[in-house]
Protein backbone atom coordinates (compact mmCIF):
# COMPACT_ATOMS: atom_id res chain seq x y z
CA UNK A 1 0.00 0.00 0.00
CA UNK A 2 1.34 3.78 -0.61
CA UNK A 3 0.60 6.38 1.94
CA UNK A 4 -2.43 7.84 -0.43
CA UNK A 5 -4.08 4.29 0.25
CA UNK A 6 -3.60 4.88 3.53
CA UNK A 7 -5.42 7.93 3.65
CA UNK A 8 -9.34 7.96 4.30
CA UNK A 9 -10.80 11.27 3.71
CA UNK A 10 -14.19 11.87 6.16
CA UNK A 11 -16.70 13.19 3.81
CA UNK A 12 -18.67 14.94 7.15
CA UNK A 13 -20.72 17.47 4.65
CA UNK A 14 -24.14 17.54 4.25
CA UNK A 15 -25.20 16.14 0.10
CA UNK A 16 -23.65 13.87 -1.94
CA UNK A 17 -22.40 16.92 -4.38
CA UNK A 18 -20.71 18.60 -1.88
CA UNK A 19 -19.07 14.75 -1.40
CA UNK A 20 -18.45 14.69 -5.22
CA UNK A 21 -16.97 18.40 -5.65
CA UNK A 22 -14.25 17.41 -2.61
CA UNK A 23 -13.36 13.46 -4.23
CA UNK A 24 -13.04 15.39 -7.48
CA UNK A 25 -10.75 17.76 -6.14
CA UNK A 26 -8.68 15.48 -4.01
CA UNK A 27 -8.56 12.64 -6.52
CA UNK A 28 -5.79 9.66 -6.28
CA UNK A 29 -4.02 11.63 -3.08
CA UNK A 30 -6.46 9.89 -0.53
CA UNK A 31 -7.41 6.23 -1.18
CA UNK A 32 -10.46 5.71 0.56
CA UNK A 33 -14.16 7.72 1.02
CA UNK A 34 -15.78 7.62 4.56
CA UNK A 35 -19.37 8.18 4.26
CA UNK A 36 -20.76 8.90 8.41
CA UNK A 37 -23.86 9.20 9.58
CA UNK A 38 -24.70 12.95 8.46
CA UNK A 39 -24.02 12.16 5.20
CA UNK A 40 -25.98 8.75 4.70
CA UNK A 41 -28.95 10.50 5.77
CA UNK A 42 -28.91 12.78 2.87
CA UNK A 43 -28.75 10.58 -0.15
CA UNK A 44 -24.83 9.00 0.92
CA UNK A 45 -26.13 5.45 0.67
CA UNK A 46 -26.80 6.14 -2.96
CA UNK A 47 -23.43 7.98 -3.41
CA UNK A 48 -21.81 5.08 -1.75
CA UNK A 49 -23.27 2.53 -4.29
CA UNK A 50 -21.90 5.01 -6.84
CA UNK A 51 -18.30 4.65 -5.76
CA UNK A 52 -18.10 1.19 -4.86
CA UNK A 53 -19.40 0.78 -8.72
CA UNK A 54 -16.75 2.99 -9.83
CA UNK A 55 -13.99 0.77 -7.86
CA UNK A 56 -14.00 3.44 -5.60
CA UNK A 57 -12.96 2.48 -1.49
CA UNK A 58 -15.92 2.75 0.47
CA UNK A 59 -15.95 3.40 4.36
CA UNK A 60 -19.62 3.25 5.85
CA UNK A 61 -18.92 4.60 9.03
CA UNK A 62 -22.55 3.60 10.65
CA UNK A 63 -21.64 2.98 13.80
CA UNK A 64 -23.95 0.16 14.01
CA UNK A 65 -24.97 -0.62 17.78
CA UNK A 66 -28.93 -2.52 17.62
CA UNK A 67 -30.10 -6.44 18.81
CA UNK A 68 -28.33 -8.91 16.41
CA UNK A 69 -31.06 -9.84 14.13
CA UNK A 70 -31.08 -6.03 13.16
CA UNK A 71 -27.01 -5.51 13.20
CA UNK A 72 -26.80 -9.12 11.14
CA UNK A 73 -29.68 -7.71 8.33
CA UNK A 74 -27.70 -4.35 8.22
CA UNK A 75 -24.52 -5.23 7.85
CA UNK A 76 -25.88 -7.52 4.72
CA UNK A 77 -27.08 -4.86 2.97
CA UNK A 78 -24.28 -3.03 3.28
CA UNK A 79 -21.97 -5.80 2.40
CA UNK A 80 -24.73 -5.57 -0.59
CA UNK A 81 -23.42 -1.80 -1.33
CA UNK A 82 -20.23 -2.83 -2.15
CA UNK A 83 -18.39 -1.19 0.86
CA UNK A 84 -15.20 -1.87 1.94
CA UNK A 85 -15.31 -0.86 5.38
CA UNK A 86 -17.99 -0.42 8.06
CA UNK A 87 -17.90 0.16 11.53
CA UNK A 88 -19.73 -1.37 14.18
CA UNK A 89 -19.99 0.60 17.64
CA UNK A 90 -20.82 -2.96 19.73
CA UNK A 91 -19.45 -2.85 23.00
CA UNK A 92 -20.41 -6.67 23.40
CA UNK A 93 -19.46 -9.92 21.94
CA UNK A 94 -22.96 -10.71 20.35
CA UNK A 95 -23.66 -7.49 18.11
CA UNK A 96 -19.84 -8.49 16.67
CA UNK A 97 -21.02 -12.12 15.72
CA UNK A 98 -24.21 -10.44 13.98
CA UNK A 99 -21.90 -7.96 11.79
CA UNK A 100 -19.87 -11.22 11.40
CA UNK A 101 -23.00 -13.23 9.92
CA UNK A 102 -24.32 -10.39 7.82
CA UNK A 103 -20.61 -9.90 6.11
CA UNK A 104 -20.28 -13.51 4.95
CA UNK A 105 -19.68 -13.96 1.59
CA UNK A 106 -18.35 -10.91 1.18
CA UNK A 107 -15.15 -8.90 1.31
CA UNK A 108 -16.52 -6.33 3.64
CA UNK A 109 -13.81 -5.56 6.80
CA UNK A 110 -15.40 -5.21 9.96
CA UNK A 111 -13.30 -2.52 12.06
CA UNK A 112 -15.14 -1.51 16.07
CA UNK A 113 -15.53 1.66 17.51
CA UNK A 114 -13.93 1.40 20.71
CA UNK A 115 -13.80 4.58 22.65
CA UNK A 116 -15.04 7.87 20.50
CA UNK A 117 -11.57 10.47 20.50
CA UNK A 118 -13.96 12.49 21.80
CA UNK A 119 -14.03 11.33 24.70
CA UNK A 120 -11.91 11.73 27.58
CA UNK A 121 -11.32 10.30 31.42
CA UNK A 122 -14.08 12.38 32.65
CA UNK A 123 -16.53 11.82 29.91
CA UNK A 124 -15.96 7.70 30.67
CA UNK A 125 -16.84 8.71 34.48
CA UNK A 126 -19.72 10.36 33.57
CA UNK A 127 -20.59 6.79 31.65
CA UNK A 128 -20.08 4.97 35.13
CA UNK A 129 -16.72 3.66 33.19
CA UNK A 130 -13.95 3.29 36.05
CA UNK A 131 -10.74 2.27 33.18
CA UNK A 132 -9.02 4.92 31.61
CA UNK A 133 -9.50 5.36 28.29
CA UNK A 134 -6.29 3.56 27.19
CA UNK A 135 -7.29 1.31 29.39
CA UNK A 136 -11.11 0.85 28.03
CA UNK A 137 -9.25 0.74 24.71
CA UNK A 138 -7.27 -2.16 24.94
CA UNK A 139 -10.19 -3.73 26.67
CA UNK A 140 -12.34 -3.39 23.69
CA UNK A 141 -9.79 -4.07 21.04
CA UNK A 142 -8.99 -7.99 22.66
CA UNK A 143 -12.62 -8.24 22.32
CA UNK A 144 -12.44 -7.52 19.02
CA UNK A 145 -10.45 -9.46 18.44
CA UNK A 146 -11.36 -12.57 19.40
CA UNK A 147 -14.17 -11.87 17.60
CA UNK A 148 -12.83 -12.02 14.77
CA UNK A 149 -13.29 -8.38 13.23
CA UNK A 150 -10.96 -7.19 10.85
CA UNK A 151 -9.21 -4.66 12.84
CA UNK A 152 -10.52 -1.44 15.14
CA UNK A 153 -11.01 2.52 15.71
CA UNK A 154 -8.71 3.85 17.89
CA UNK A 155 -6.43 7.12 18.44
CA UNK A 156 -2.76 7.37 17.94
CA UNK A 157 -2.19 7.50 21.55
CA UNK A 158 -3.88 3.88 22.06
CA UNK A 159 -2.52 2.52 18.56
CA UNK A 160 1.06 1.39 20.18
CA UNK A 161 -0.68 -1.11 23.00
CA UNK A 162 -3.08 -2.24 20.43
CA UNK A 163 -0.60 -3.19 18.22
CA UNK A 164 1.48 -5.22 20.76
CA UNK A 165 -1.54 -6.60 22.23
CA UNK A 166 -3.48 -7.81 19.11
CA UNK A 167 -0.59 -8.41 15.94
CA UNK A 168 0.52 -7.29 12.74
CA UNK A 169 -2.39 -8.60 10.81
CA UNK A 170 -5.49 -6.64 12.88
CA UNK A 171 -6.08 -3.36 11.54
CA UNK A 172 -5.80 -0.11 13.18
CA UNK A 173 -7.77 2.50 11.84
CA UNK A 174 -6.99 6.43 13.58
CA UNK A 175 -9.45 9.37 13.35
CA UNK A 176 -8.97 12.13 15.36
CA UNK A 177 -5.50 13.57 13.10
CA UNK A 178 -4.42 17.06 13.20
CA UNK A 179 -1.15 18.19 11.42
CA UNK A 180 0.93 20.18 13.20
CA UNK A 181 -0.45 23.86 13.73
CA UNK A 182 -4.43 23.08 12.61
CA UNK A 183 -7.18 23.49 15.00
CA UNK A 184 -8.13 20.55 17.24
CA UNK A 185 -12.18 21.31 17.41
CA UNK A 186 -14.00 19.06 19.27
CA UNK A 187 -12.07 15.96 19.24
CA UNK A 188 -9.92 15.02 22.74
CA UNK A 189 -6.89 12.52 21.75
CA UNK A 190 -5.51 13.91 19.05
CA UNK A 191 -1.77 13.18 17.18
CA UNK A 192 -0.09 14.30 13.89
CA UNK A 193 0.16 11.80 11.07
CA UNK A 194 3.71 11.44 11.56
CA UNK A 195 3.33 9.92 15.12
CA UNK A 196 -0.04 7.73 14.44
CA UNK A 197 2.03 5.86 11.54
CA UNK A 198 5.04 6.00 14.05
CA UNK A 199 2.46 4.13 16.61
CA UNK A 200 1.35 1.93 14.17
CA UNK A 201 -1.85 3.13 12.83
CA UNK A 202 -2.62 1.15 9.12
CA UNK A 203 -5.09 3.57 7.62
CA UNK A 204 -5.69 7.71 8.99
CA UNK A 205 -9.12 8.99 8.84
CA UNK A 206 -8.80 12.63 8.16
CA UNK A 207 -11.90 15.26 8.15
CA UNK A 208 -11.46 18.85 8.66
CA UNK A 209 -7.75 19.04 8.29
CA UNK A 210 -8.73 18.01 4.33
CA UNK A 211 -12.45 19.17 3.99
CA UNK A 212 -12.09 22.01 5.16
CA UNK A 213 -8.89 23.54 3.72
CA UNK A 214 -8.49 26.22 1.56
CA UNK A 215 -7.18 23.68 -1.00
CA UNK A 216 -7.87 19.91 0.11
CA UNK A 217 -5.96 18.40 -2.55
CA UNK A 218 -2.57 20.27 -1.21
CA UNK A 219 -3.51 19.48 2.10
CA UNK A 220 -4.26 15.51 1.35
CA UNK A 221 -0.94 15.58 -0.31
CA UNK A 222 0.65 16.98 2.47
CA UNK A 223 -0.87 14.33 4.77
CA UNK A 224 0.14 11.74 2.57
CA UNK A 225 3.75 12.86 2.03
CA UNK A 226 3.92 13.00 5.85
CA UNK A 227 2.85 9.97 5.88
CA UNK A 228 5.01 8.06 3.35
CA UNK A 229 8.12 9.90 5.22
CA UNK A 230 6.37 8.44 8.84
CA UNK A 231 6.32 5.14 6.84
CA UNK A 232 10.28 5.11 5.55
CA UNK A 233 11.35 6.49 8.89
O1 LIG B 1 -12.91 16.24 11.13
P1 LIG B 1 -12.19 15.13 11.84
O2 LIG B 1 -10.81 14.85 11.27
O3 LIG B 1 -12.17 15.33 13.33
O4 LIG B 1 -13.07 13.84 11.53
C1 LIG B 1 -12.85 12.60 12.14
C2 LIG B 1 -13.80 11.60 11.58
O5 LIG B 1 -13.59 10.34 12.23
C3 LIG B 1 -15.28 11.92 11.80
O6 LIG B 1 -15.97 11.50 10.63
C4 LIG B 1 -15.69 11.08 12.99
O7 LIG B 1 -17.04 10.68 12.93
C5 LIG B 1 -14.78 9.87 12.85
N1 LIG B 1 -14.49 9.14 14.08
C6 LIG B 1 -13.88 9.72 15.17
N2 LIG B 1 -13.61 8.97 16.30
C7 LIG B 1 -13.95 7.68 16.34
C8 LIG B 1 -14.56 7.08 15.23
C9 LIG B 1 -14.82 7.85 14.11
O8 LIG B 1 -13.54 10.89 15.13
N3 LIG B 1 -13.63 6.95 17.41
Amino acid sequence: MNASERLIVALDVPAPDDARTLISKIGAHAGVWKIGLELLFSGGADLARELADAGQNVFVDAKLLDIPHTVERATANIAAMGATFLTVHGHDIKTMQAAMRGREGSDLKLLAVTVLTSLDAADLEQQGSRMSPADLVLHRAKLRKEAGFDGVIASGQEAAQIRQATGRDFLIVTPGIRPAGTDVGDQARVMTPTRAIAAGADYLVVGRPITQADDPAAAAAAIANEIDAALAA
